[in-house]
């Protein structure tokens, strides 16, 4: 079986974040949203991989990937170019795929447990196509399965108005050879791209079997701002304790806390786990950095409070506020203005950025 990770896409809906790079690059818990859908492939054994590159700086792709060896993988960019749909993405892998069965993974998506399970499933049986489907309690943002009381798929909508059950599909999907010609005949949806959903449908009323397979444990799609932040919580609550940085006399951490290299937390800091530090951070003095927070590699951040809130790096936030619930882009500086004249919020903010004061 091989793999195709799909790192294309427009992201224009968490910018400012996908100024500095695809929305696939986000870091949860600082590694990037890619690296889990990777290590899943991975892990379930499948170790030839294609990357679908989009337009939205791919080269930071290739940059964090390479060719793939670093992570135990072989990886062949695919482009794709603009955004037409995730079928069309699929399309672009036809070669690639040659008659392999295959695995596609949304470069958004993040799932507990991996993909093992379904890639054996799939592998030994008989379906044509096989997903994985999540109960959500906001059906109508996603692609919608319908079953009947023996887990046969009825119908496969994509973000269906009046949604016929609650379960989503996961931006996870297995397919074979026979899914080319389906993506050759499909027509653009009223968002004017290919959909996989479509074409899933249409292999099921081909008469094939669709296998679906109800995953048990969370599924995020971390396309907008909160779903990022409530990944980063889901993904922190298993962090387990390392500290490679400095704690000064007269600082302390509780709680499960990682600390890299070359971080050092100054006297009178409080560190409140689940908490992650990259490299090079600085935090202190008399800072409290709360639970379900991830801060970037060479941070710096003097006095206040933060919690529930990743920041993504080189960042430096000199305040003396309570940040809370998030996200702070690349090279981002919140400092303060109160000794300045006028006094008053300065704000130097890109497109689509979004503060609450
Ligand atoms: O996350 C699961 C959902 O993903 C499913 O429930 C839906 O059925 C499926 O259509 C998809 O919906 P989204 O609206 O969330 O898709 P989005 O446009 O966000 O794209 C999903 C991923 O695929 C994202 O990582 C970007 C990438 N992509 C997307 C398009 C349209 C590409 O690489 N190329 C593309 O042309």
């Amino acid at each position: 079986m091989k793999g195709l990770i799909l790192a294309g896409g427009a992201g224009t809906g968490l910018r400012p974040l996908t100024h500095t790079g695809p929305k696939q690059l986000i870091p949860i818990a600082n590694k990037p949203n890619i690296l889990y859908c990777l290590e899943d492939v991975r892990d379930a054994g499948i170790t030839e991989i294609g990357v679908i590159l989009g337009e939205n700086m791919p080269e930071k792709v290739r940059e964090l990937l390479g060719d793939g060896s670093s992570f135990g993988v072989s990886i062949t960019y695919i482009v794709q170019g603009a955004p037409k749909g995730i079928a069309h993405a699929v399309g672009c892998a036809r070669e690639f795929m040659g008659s392999d069965p295959f695995v596609v993974y949304l470069g958004d998506n993040l799932l507990k447990g991996g993909i093992r399970e379904m890639a054996e499933e799939f592998s030994k049986g008989d379906a044509e196509a096989q997903v994985a489907l999540c109960r959500v309690p906001k059906p109508q943002r996603f692609g919608v399965a319908e079953l009947d009381e023996d887990g046969n798929i009825i119908s496969l909508v994509e973000k269906p108005k009046e949604p016929k059950s609650d379960l989503a599909l996961v931006g996870i999907y297995f397919f074979r050879e026979s899914v080319f010609p389906i993506i050759d005949e499909l027509k653009p949806s009223w968002r004017n791209e290919l959909e996989i959903t479509e074409a899933i449908d249409n292999i099921r009323k081909a008469g094939n079997l669709v296998r679906a397979h109800v995953v048990s444990g969370w599924w995020k799609d971390t396309g907008r701002p909160e779903d990022i932040l409530e990944a980063n919580q889901l993904i922190l609550q298993d962090l387990e304790t390392s500290i490679d940085g400095d704690i000064e006399e007269g600082a302390r951490t509780s709680g499960n806390v990682r600390i890299e290299k070359g971080s050092r937390i100054l006297s009178g800091s409080v560190i409140k786990g689940p908490v992650v530090i990259g490299k090079n951070c600085e935090i202190g003095p008399d800072t409290y950095v709360g639970p379900y927070t991830s801060i970037g590699d060479s941070t710096k951040i003097v006095g206040g409070e933060i919690e529930d809130t990743i920041v993504v790096g080189d960042c430096i936030i000199d305040c003396g506020k309570r940040i809370v619930h998030s996200l702070i882009g690349k090279h981002s500086k919140i400092l303060s203005s109160e000794d300045e004249k006028p006094a008053g919020h300065r704000l130097i903010i890109g497109e689509n950025s979004s503060v609450m004061i």
